[in-house]
């Protein structure tokens, strides 16, 4: 609900005496979703201090810090693990097992560091550990003998149709007090999320002079408590960018590159900002905002021959994760997507991707399922209209960032708006099985339990019946 579909009668029949052109700015008042009118506190968001307990540096000379892992092949059979010691390289290996009391498995990574100004990293390590079981939890130990930390995680389930699976959905997150929050509601959230998709725009360690990159070592400690236990799947934001020529700094994407690993290689790609990976049974395509996706570029040919590969019947689910929404009502970021959609919208409504995660505007959103691609120029085409075989797409740049809320809305809503709200939050999108999915927004300010936004997802291919959109505020 919001205010637009509950203005009082009195108004109505106000309007009405007005004849048409009041009757006219009635409808368009009419058509759009809602914005909740849910208040918030306003607050501005804090960046948690250097010394704030998220931040602490674990015990013992040289341990291991900024734990990572993500997947590491296509099908779910591998992880990555990334880490880093910050006296001395010490040992890039990863000892593993079924049981916590016998590591069995050993794998030795490589270590890498680099420069950024006046920055020198810690040594970033980062292994692959490959051929593991589905389904199976393992757990694993880095570091040398005295310092070493121990951690967990579960693989998923073997690719297949009917694999309920669960993930959280996070995005530009950030270091302040309202990203611990997120997180820490990411990780009380009864759904329990079993892998992380992260829509870009990580540390936010831009925003300081000279981008500072000790902000890139203390995400990674932040985060250590979620991303050392399961996979987050990295999606490249600007954030990521660092470009700082005014610093002689002029490689894109170098602290990020350095220390976020992805298997891109494993699906034909050729550089780590697009890529895929299949989880349970989702098929997941990544793509860069910030690479060049013009035709004839290396991530246009790449995605062109990757939506053929698709296997519906393997893998009933696509979902796309990319950080600047196509999609968007807020003025915030209105419009820069725009490019992108004129190159690949087609291709999603052909190949009928379900779902489109964004990040990049620091709200909630979710669009009704409509395309915009009959425009030709001269046949004057140009809005977007409801389509079954179209995705869904959904904001959720609301992690938290020092960059605050973007609250200012474009109004009157526009009708490919089903429902905005500017708060702090996360997602889980839930697979039930080949034809049912349910996705869930939790702000913030709600118990763990609260979903603020629900909806259930049916599938394109599956079961490509128009969704009964509830929501339940
Ligand atoms: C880098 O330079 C800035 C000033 O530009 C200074 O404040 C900072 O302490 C320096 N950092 C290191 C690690 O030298
Ligand atoms: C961050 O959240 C955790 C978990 O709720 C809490 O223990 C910790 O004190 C918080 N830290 C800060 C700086 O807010
Ligand atoms: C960048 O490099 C140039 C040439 O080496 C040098 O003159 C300049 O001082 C450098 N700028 C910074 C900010 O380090
Ligand atoms: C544009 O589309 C219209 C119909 O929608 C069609 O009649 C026209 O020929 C198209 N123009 C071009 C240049 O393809
Ligand atoms: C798929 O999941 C939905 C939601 O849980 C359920 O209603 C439906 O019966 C399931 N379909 C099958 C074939 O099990
Ligand atoms: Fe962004």
């Amino acid at each position: 609900m919001g205010d637009r579909h509950s203005s009082p009668l009195s108004w109505v029949v106000l309007y009405a005496v007005i004849a048409a052109a009041a009757a006219a700015y009635f409808a368009v008042l009419c058509e759009g979703g809602s914005s909740s009118t849910f208040v918030r506190k306003v607050e501005c968001s804090v960046d948690m201090p250097l010394d704030s307990d998220v931040f602490a540096i674990p015990p013992g000379y040289n341990a291991p810090q900024q734990v990572h892992i993500t997947q590491g092949d296509h099908d779910g059979k591998a992880m990555i693990v990334t880490w880093v010691t910050m006296d001395k390289p010490g040992s890039s290996k990863v000892r593993y097992g079924e049981s916590e009391d016998d590591l069995g498995f050993s794998v030795n990574g490589k270590h890498t560091r680099y420069k950024f100004y006046n920055y020198t990293s810690g040594y970033i390590h980062n292994c692959v550990l490959a051929n593991l079981k589905y389904d199976t939890k393992y757990y694993y130990e880095v570091g040398s003998r005295h310092t070493g930390r121990k951690f967990w995680f579960r693989t998923p389930p073997e690719v297949g149709l009917d694999i309920p699976y669960t993930f959280g959905v996070i995005g530009d997150l950030g270091q302040t007090y309202d990203s611990n929050r997120t997180l820490t509601h990411y990780q009380n959230n009864p759904k329990v999320g079993q892998t992380v998709l992260y829509v870009g725009d990580l540390s936010y360690a831009d925003d300081y002079p000279d981008h500072d990159n000790v902000r890139w070592d203390t995400w990674g400690r932040f985060t250590e408590r979620s991303i050392a236990y399961q996979p987050w799947i990295w999606t490249t934001g600007n954030h990521e960018i660092d470009f700082a020529p005014e610093l002689n700094e002029t490689m894109p994407f170098k602290p990020y590159t350095h220390r976020y690993y992805v298997p891109y290689k494993a699906s034909g790609s050729t550089r780590p900002f697009w890529y895929s990976i299949k989880r349970a049974s989702a098929y997941i395509i990544v793509l860069s905002s910030y690479s060049a996706y013009g035709t004839y570029t290396p991530q246009n040919n790449w995605l062109l021959e990757e939506l053929p590969k698709v296997n519906r019947c393997e893998t009933p689910w696509l979902i796309v994760l990319m950080h600047s929404p196509w999609y968007n009502s807020y003025d915030s970021h209105y419009m820069e997507g725009e490019s992108m959609r004129v190159m690949f919208e087609a291709l999603f409504v052909k190949y009928k991707v379900d779902i489109v995660f964004s990040g990049h505007v620091h709200a909630y959103e979710r669009s009704e399922r409509i395309s915009n691609i009959a425009y030709n120029i001269s046949n004057g085409q140009c809005t977007p209209v409801p389509d079954p075989s179209a995705p869904v797409y959904i904001i959720i740049g609301d992690g938290g960032n020092i960059e605050g809320l973007a609250t200012s809305m474009k109004e009157p809503q526009p009708d490919y708006s089903a429902y905005r709200e500017a708060s702090f939050g996360h997602g889980i999108f839930d697979i039930k099985n080949r034809t049912h999915a349910h996705f869930g927004w939790y702000r913030n300010q709600d118990s763990y339990s609260v979903e603020a936004d629900a909806v259930w997802f049916y599938n394109r291919v599956w079961y490509p019946v128009d969704e009964w959109i509830i929501s339940t505020i």
